[in-house]
């Protein structure tokens, strides 16, 4: 692994990987501990200290030895099946959320979505999902819990996460030979090989779905002397989990894919960027690794390449959602917070410690490793004339057949809202929450770029379902997921939520849906990152398609927006006065 003192001390450790080891030991990071990795790293204790702020799976405090953190994802959250399983393994545990218990046994918290949206309520416990909750099985887990049961002596089916392949397509149905996009690569030559992708027609399947040729092709004709590829598996965006099944499934093909990109750009160090809730996944990508190394697929003169030299290293993140962002990725890969860069410049010709990096998506590796075995045109019969191929999704939420699917480019919604058993459907959420909101108007139209585009989350929502209250999971998933570098989103995805909690708290008067839109384009045209551009998407689109959703909870009478009495709460507390006089409403 190539040492830098930006991120890896002598011994070549990730500084993440050093906090995690940290914060497991000790169950916080306490503030000795940071001088001693500051010292260790040669890097300022302010830098350590801000790391250890910026990610959600570092604290300064300590958790309890067991730490859950229960998803509060609209899918695999824990009141998604109506009963609110938080609170009722609180009472049984009797612990309050965000503190340890007394005995320093247990914490629960929330965290944002898990990736488990095809598995329903889901939790993480000490960094192990647990997936399908219900009341019996919180009452179990809270038996285990206080008896004080490791993890590991669990019912083993309490630890699996199987996964449901509904439809597979080009690229799932395809056996994978290791090796054989190499041979190919290797036969044809780097010029040749950039060629068929360009001509395969591959855009990046993570969301943004540029050019992956292209991008390619700019990394290797930056001006430089090393170059980086990296993949990005920080599927953070809520009712995204199809990376979670390619890289258990797939991960050989992503892997021949980095490494096929690193043959046409001149890499020699690759990274895995493997979002901390997929790091039950690290044993099997590691031993892919350690399998293409035996098989002479990684390391010096791959396939007896004299001078092609390429190895890939796994870093895992520590619960940020904006680390998905390229830029911001890449910070996090320097051992920083992961704030998004100004771009341009953009990675491909200053990315990882400045130099040239294709960051590319886990299904775009291994589009492109199929691409470079079977021709552009193999790729090309399938999907739209600006669509090519096929995409997986990650369908949850209210359908009978959650799961992973494949499709071609250009298939009908309704017809993805068939295969998975979906009745009384309300709406939409495509892309997740920063994608688009649909009703059922728009069930006609197609997923591709070119119409309804998506890095691959389904969310259906029945007819029952209270869209407001899904508006507001989704503005708190912006508010808490914001990196707070800029005011429009840092302070607007804030008001959005308080404004949304406020219109359902049935204290919200018409004026709030101005302000709603106006919020709504501050934070969409004056933020810095993508996060904000799209933070805003789904109430544009909710005041568009149902605005209904809205209005209903609205006053007809102007309303105080502020709840004087409540706010005083803490005065009466501590004056230690709780009588009707100190009530406001009581005057
Ligand atoms: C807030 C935010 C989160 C993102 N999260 C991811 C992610 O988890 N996975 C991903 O591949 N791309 C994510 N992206 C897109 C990446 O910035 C980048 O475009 C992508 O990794 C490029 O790969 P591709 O061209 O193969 O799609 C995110 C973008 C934003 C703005
Ligand atoms: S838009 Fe939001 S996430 Fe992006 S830089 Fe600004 S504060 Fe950070």
């Amino acid at each position: 692994m190539t040492r830098t003192n930006i991120c890896h001390s002598s011994n070549s450790e990730h500084l993440l990987h050093r906090l995690h080891a940290i914060q497991q030991q000790y169950r916080h990071i306490p503030s000795q501990a940071m001088q001693q990795v500051a010292a260790e790293y040669r890097l300022p204790v302010s830098q350590i200290k801000s790391v250890v702020a910026f990610y959600a799976f570092f604290s300064t405090q300590p958790c309890g030895r067991y730490h859950i953190l229960f998803s509060n994802c609209t899918s695999c959250g824990y009141w998604s099946n109506g009963h609110n399983l938080l609170q009722s393994l609180c009472q049984l545990l009797q612990v309050t959320p965000g503190q340890p218990r007394a005995d320093g046994l247990v914490s629960i918290d929330e965290t944002s979505c898990i990736g488990m949206c095809d598995h329903g309520a889901s939790m993480l416990v000490n960094g192990i999902p647990i997936i399908g909750l219900n009341p019996e099985k919180i009452a179990h887990i809270a038996q285990q819990i206080n008896s004080e049961v490791p993890i590991q002596h669990w019912s083993a089916t309490w630890l699996e996460v199987p996964d449901r392949v509904r439809r597979r397509d080009l690229l799932l149905s395809e056996a994978w030979i290791p090796g054989s996009a190499l041979q190919q690569a290797l036969k044809q030559g780097a010029d040749d090989t950039l060629a068929n992708i360009q001509r395969s027609g591959l855009r990046g399947r993570g969301g943004a779905g540029f050019d992956t040729g292209q991008k390619w092709r700019l990394c290797r004709e930056a001006s430089a002397d090393t170059r980086y590829v990296i993949c990005n598996a920080d599927e953070g965006e809520p009712g995204t989990f199809k990376d979670r099944y390619l890289l258990l499934e797939y991960a050989d093909a992503m892997l021949e894919g980095m490494t096929v990109c690193a043959f046409v750009i001149g890499a020699s160090q690759g990274f895995v960027y493997l979002r901390g809730e997929y790091r039950y996944l690290l044993p099997s990508l590691q031993a892919a690794l350690d399998r293409r190394r035996t098989q002479g697929l990684l390391g010096s003169c791959i396939l007896d390449r004299e001078g092609f030299d390429f190895d890939i290293s796994i870093v895992i993140g520590a619960g940020a959602y904006i680390c998905g962002e390229e830029s911001a990725l890449i910070e996090s890969l320097e051992g920083k917070p992961g704030i998004p860069r100004i771009r341009p410049p953009f990675p491909v010709t200053h990315g990882y410690l400045g130099q040239p990096t294709v960051v590319n998506n886990v299904e775009t590796f291994i589009a492109a490793a199929q691409i470079t075995v079977h021709g552009a045109d193999w790729f090309k019969a399938v999907g739209t004339s600006t669509s090519a191929g096929s995409k997986v999704f990650s369908i949850s939420g209210d359908c009978e057949k959650p799961g992973i699917y494949e499709y071609p480019f250009g298939i009908t919604i309704r017809q993805v809202l068939d295969d998975c058993d979906a009745v009384d459907v309300q709406a939409v959420q495509i892309g997740g929450p920063a994608g688009v909101l649909l009703s059922a108007r728009d069930f006609n139209r197609t997923i591709a770029f070119e119409d309804v585009s998506t890095g691959g989350s389904f969310l259906v929502f029945g007819k029952q379902r209270d869209l407001l209250a899904i508006h507001r999971n989704f503005a708190q998933f912006f508010a808490h997921e914001s990196c707070g570098f800029c005011a429009p989103c840092r302070v607007g995805t804030q008001l959005l939520k308080i404004t949304l909690d406020n219109i359902a708290a049935g204290r919200g008067s018409t004026g709030d849906l101005e302000e709603l839109q106006q919020l709504s384009q501050i934070v969409q045209h004056q933020s810095h990152c993508g996060l904000g551009h799209s933070a805003a998407n789904h109430v544009l689109n909710g005041l568009r398609q149902f605005p209904h959703t809205f209005t209903q909870a609205l006053k007809p009478h102007f309303t105080a927006r502020f709840d004087l009495d409540r706010s005083l709460a803490s005065a009466r507390q501590i004056t230690q006065r709780d009588d009707a006089a100190a009530h406001l409403d009581n005057r």
